[in-house]
């Protein structure tokens, strides 16, 4: 046992092993088992959520979206597969994999109207605000699929949604490069459709490695879900109010955006650079790390569940020197991920707090050598995610038992202040 100190005074508690699930879980079950608080639904989508989607073991370092490991998915299906089984429970047969991907390609096209929004953006904004507002606004010109109640409207708006993030992620690239925007290409595969958004002109052959298609579309996977993270958890609470579809998304896109979530691999990137630029020696900076030296953060490392290896770190190490390579681009920063990387694993600090690379460690190289500028790295995230969110946000609004999320409040203000005394 251990004794643990709370607001109400001491308490000696046995040390359940984390058995059952997430590490979440297994907290959770040790507090309801111990008294010291209850499983309350009334918290859910906070501290309470129950989800039949994504499985975490972090000290295992496993992931698994609907039982299937997350490694053979990115192996051996596409998005779109990957997007049908999260969504729906199940891996698509062919036929239904042939009706998913015809109903997406049919609603690629923004509405021209919409299109005129992003005219209203000033040409340095970042995409991300375009990408969360054009999404929201979805709600606007879209006005019959918005009831969350009714399965007709939120097929259609799911179907929606896939189809348009790639069209509006691109424009709102174009926008920020000041380029004109290509109408979708619905011959092509989502990914590549979106690439020719992003980096083709009109009236100009576009022309992608396949393996550069491939590695984006195994990336989209590899970021499809992440179970209770704080942009899904958000999609969720704001879906619990019985919000549509695309104004639920759009609140997911804001909480993704901040450095400590979507944006940790362009945090990387600037971190890398930095090193780069003071002599590139890696031994040293992890010194400089292990001694706290003020100002300098190691990023890309830990996870707050993962207490192992994360299983998606290691499939994107193995794609960034394979990109790398086929496009045959050379990057010291590569280099310098790697040497701190063999530091790390070979030092006990490291092993000794479980500091191993996280999935943003080698996503921005990647994404760089494609040509992405940094400020699209959570757009990326962002599309690669979308198919997780609506999942939950099925999910929570298929349960009959969901409440309007409310998390809980500790007050620590003042207590009662004499008014008149002012
Ligand atoms: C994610 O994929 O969402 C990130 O690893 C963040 C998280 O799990 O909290």
């Amino acid at each position: 046992s251990a004794r643990f100190t709370y607001p109400g005074g001491e308490l000696d508690l046995p040390i359940v092993e984390a058995t059952e699930g997430s590490s979440g879980v297994a907290l959770g079950k040790f507090l309801s088992e111990t008294g010291l608080t209850t499983f309350d639904g009334g918290f859910v989508n906070t501290a309470s959520t129950k989800s039949a989607i994504t499985y975490i073991d972090g000290d295992a370092g496993i992931l698994r979206y609907r039982g299937y490991p997350i490694d053979q998915l990115a192996k051996q299906s596409t998005f779109i597969e990957v997007s049908y089984l999260l969504i729906y429970g199940e891996l698509p047969t062919p036929s239904e994999l042939d009706d998913f991907t015809n109903r997406i390609q049919r609603h690629t096209l923004l509405h021209e109207d919409l299109k005129r929004f992003f005219d209203g953006f000033p040409r340095n904004a970042h995409p991300m605000p375009v990408l969360s507002s054009a999404v929201n606004a979805l709600s606007a010109y879209y006005q019959d699929s918005l009831d969350p109640k009714d399965p007709e409207q939120v097929e259609l708006s799911t179907i929606r949604l896939l189809a348009k993030l790639p069209t509006i992620a691109a424009y709102a690239y174009k926008k920020s490069a000041g380029q004109p925007f290509l109408y979708p290409d619905n011959s092509l595969s989502l990914v590549e459709n979106f690439l020719r958004m992003t980096f083709g002109f009109p009236a100009e052959p576009y022309e992608v490695d396949p393996e550069v298609v491939k590695a984006l579309d195994m990336l989209f996977i590899l970021h499809a879900d992440h179970e209770q993270n704080c942009s899904t958890s958000t999609v969720r609470l704001v879906g619990s109010s019985q919000a549509n579809l695309f104004t639920s998304i759009s609140g997911g896109i804001n909480a993704l955006w901040g450095p400590l979530h979507g944006g940790a691999n362009q945090a990387v990137l600037e971190m890398l650079d930095d090193i780069k630029a003071n002599g590139g020696d890696t031994k040293d900076f992890m010194n400089r790390v292990k001694n706290k030296e003020a100002g300098v953060k190691l990023m890309g490392f830990g996870h707050r569940v993962y207490k192992n290896y994360d299983p998606r770190a290691a499939i994107v190490k193995e794609t960034a020197d394979k990109i790398l390579q086929t496009l045959g681009v050379t990057d010291d920063l590569l280099d310098i991920a790697k040497g701190l990387e063999d530091v790390a694993l070979h030092d006990d600090y490291f092993i000794e707090r479980k500091l191993y690379p996280n999935v943003d460690f080698y996503t921005g190289l990647i994404y760089r050598a494609m040509g992405f500028p940094t400020r699209m790295f959570t757009v990326l995230f962002a599309l690669g995610r979308l198919p997780g969110w609506i999942a939950h946000w099925q999910e929570m609004n298929a349960d009959p038992g969901t409440k309007i999320g409310r998390p809980r409040q500790i007050y620590t203000g003042y207590t009662e202040r004499d008014f008149t005394a002012m």
